[in-house]
């Protein structure tokens, strides 16, 4: 692995800004030093696994307990679920969102700008991805790490037919207390509310958290806000190319069974993730693509 290493950073690596790095024997990342932003990117999956804007906290959380080995999902980060959200429609023993993100992504180019620092990563078809999707789609995730966090994952279809899928930007941002914060963006919506049998309701006013919470929100469009009064700060979600969003936390028991979230991490991550799922999965047309778009921000709350 070591060679591989030395490989990414001769062919990829801009010296003192974008150093590939194995922190774990066969874990490749990149890790990205701007001016305006430090990251973190693991190969597998193109997963950030932390960002944080010069002079903030965190905005990205990583558990403490993440589990960072080959084919298992990093928990923490902005984890890719593609090319289906949750579990497969059909297939009861294939991945819960899908198995993008615990494969090795190729690295296609990193560039350095005074603005921020760009990667480009591509996901094609291999033997172990054709077994369970059989389709001629090819995804890239399009990442610049800056003052903002900006990602694209774009989806283009090869196929003379229509495909569908669905797909999340999982990310975990990083929260001072989960009894300190709001979501706003979703107010009104329509959710699937998973914790009640998979329950469709409707929102009424900002989210806060109590307890588990595992809600698809359709037609979600708008940009959604974390209101976070324990660090004084908003991080702003702003997207385009998503109709649903997920707010998810596991709370007190979820998290124990899980084994990877730390033993009060429940209480310092909440997701929330732009996504296309269920009643909004996408079909792209025969020769087409898709692109789901966001930008991550951080605001003072006055
Ligand atoms: C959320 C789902 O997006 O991801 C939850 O809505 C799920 O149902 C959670 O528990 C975490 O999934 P995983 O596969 O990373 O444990």
């Amino acid at each position: 692995m070591a060679i591989e290493i030395d490989d990414l950073n001769r062919r990829y690596g801009i010296a003192g800004q974008a150093v590939f790095n194995e922190p774990v024997s066969g874990f490749a990342v990149l890790e990205v030093t701007h001016a305006h932003a430090q990251a973190t990117i693991a190969l597998q999956g193109a997963q950030v696994m932390t960002w944080a804007p010069t002079s903030e906290r965190p905005v990205i959380w990583l558990s403490r307990a993440a589990k960072l080995a080959g084919g298992k999902s990093i928990r923490g980060g902005v984890p890719v679920c593609w090319p289906w959200f949750g579990p497969h429609p059909s297939q009861p023993n294939f991945p819960t969102h899908g198995f993008a993100r615990t494969v090795a992504w190729d690295v296609v180019a990193v560039g350095g700008t005074a603005e921020a620092t760009e990667v480009r990563f591509r996901l094609l078809p291999s033997p172990t991805t054709r077994a369970q999707w059989p389709h001629a789609t090819e995804v890239e995730l399009f990442i610049r790490v800056g003052r903002t966090l900006d990602m694209e994952l774009t989806t283009r279809n090869k196929e003379p037919a229509p495909v569908t899928i669905s797909e999340a930007l999982h990310t975990y941002f990083e929260v001072s207390d989960i009894g300190n914060v709001a979501v706003h963006g979703v107010d009104g919506l329509t959710y699937i509310d998973k914790v009640d049998h998979g329950t469709r309701k409707q929102q009424a006013g900002a989210v806060t958290i109590g307890g588990e919470v595992d809600r698809v929100y359709l037609r979600s469009t708008a940009d959604c806000a974390i209101e976070d009064t324990g660090w004084r700060r908003r991080i702003r979600i702003a997207k385009s190319g998503s109709r649903s969003t997920v707010v998810w936390n596991p709370w007190i028991d979820k998290a124990a069974k899980m084994g990877d979230l730390g033993d009060d991490g429940y209480r310092h991550m909440l997701c929330v993730e732009s996504a296309n799922a269920v009643d909004d999965a996408v079909e792209i047309a025969a020769g087409g693509e898709h692109t789901l778009r966001v930008r991550y921000s951080v605001e003072r709350l006055d």
